[in-house]
């Protein structure tokens, strides 16, 4: 039996794996909020794992708003820096794994090719800088740490694109979409049971590894395949980035290689088309 500590359980990702934990009988899961486990405080960190012995870490904890991390950078930094330090030193000191959760964002998708972990990073926004200084300090911290470095995730849960979409569908007639930044959506029940097939696996492999789902998408793509799975109405229009400017810029090109986790663990990813399909179908049942 493996003793698993998620950070950020009340999150999208968090609850996935909620929603997945069963059927991972092999795996004892204990999920934690800020309110047990505040990961910017360094003293509340050492002592909940003084007191809670683990063997495995998840850290789903993060500050996601990538708009709004341009004008507060100072919190971005303490979430997804930070406290990554304290988590990693932490987890080291009682010897246990952590798999820390990172983003495409740390690219800054100038090229057309999908990004291998060994590819420069050059993050051009503000989230996308302190997730990649999170990965310095959680690799330079706890060797025993898994980066996973994941893209445009959605679930039920939350707030997402596909739920802002699907709201959105409800409230107009036409709607303009980013149809030049190109990525792979990632449906977090995917990403839950890879995580969870990575900790029973007994063979943990230290590094980054990338994962989404399968196949290639613009914004434009994924929100049209939301439209027809769902038989929406709406008018859907193509437009450029510049366009639609937003405070915190964005990669044009963020599309993930999963060689090496698909290598590493044998898993096999689904296509986004067939995700997204399950996962419109779970929302609307
Ligand atoms: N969402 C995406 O599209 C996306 C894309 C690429 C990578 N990622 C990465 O994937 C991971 C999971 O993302 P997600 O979508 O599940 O994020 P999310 O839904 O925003 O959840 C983040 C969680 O972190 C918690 N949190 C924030 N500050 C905390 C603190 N000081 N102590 C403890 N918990 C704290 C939040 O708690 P509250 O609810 O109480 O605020 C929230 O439950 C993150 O590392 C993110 O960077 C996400």
């Amino acid at each position: 039996m493996k003793k698993v500590i998620v950070t950020g359980g009340n999150g999208q990702l968090g609850q996935a794996i909620r929603q997945i934990a069963s059927h991972f009988p092999q795996i004892e899961f204990i999920f934690t909020t800020q309110i047990d486990l505040n990961i910017t405080s360094k003293e509340n960190v050492d002592t909940f794992f003084n007191l809670n012995q683990c063997d495995y870490v998840i850290n789903c904890a993060a500050y996601t708003a990538v708009d709004k991390a341009e004008s507060e950078p100072e919190i971005a930094q303490r979430i997804n820096d930070d406290a990554v330090q304290f988590i990693a030193q932490k987890t080291k000191e009682i010897g246990c794994k952590l798999i820390h959760i990172s983003t495409d964002y740390v690219f800054d998708g100038l090229q057309a090719i999908p990004r291998t972990e060994e590819d420069p990073t050059n993050p051009i926004n503000v989230y996308g800088l302190t997730k990649f200084q999170g990965e310095l300090k959680a690799l330079a911290y706890n060797p025993n740490t898994l980066i996973i470095r994941t893209s445009w995730v959605y679930s039920r849960y939350g707030n997402n694109f596909v739920k802002t979409m699907m709201r959105l569908f409800n409230e107009k007639e036409s709607l303009d979409i980013i149809d030049d930044q190109i990525g792979s959506p990632t449906n977090a029940i995917d990403l839950a049971a890879a995580i969870a097939d990575i900790v029973i696996s007994d063979h943990f492999q230290p590094g980054i590894m990338n994962y989404s789902n399968e196949g290639q998408c613009s914004w434009f793509d994924f929100a049209q395949e939301i439209k027809r799975l769902t038989n929406a109405p709406v008018q859907l229009n193509p437009i450029p980035t510049t366009a639609y400017p937003t405070p915190a810029k964005r990669p044009a090109y963020s599309l993930l290689n999963k060689s090496k986790i698909k290598q590493a663990y044998g898993l096999k990813i689904p296509d986004w088309k067939t995700s997204l399909a399950a996962e419109i179908k779970a929302m609307q049942s």
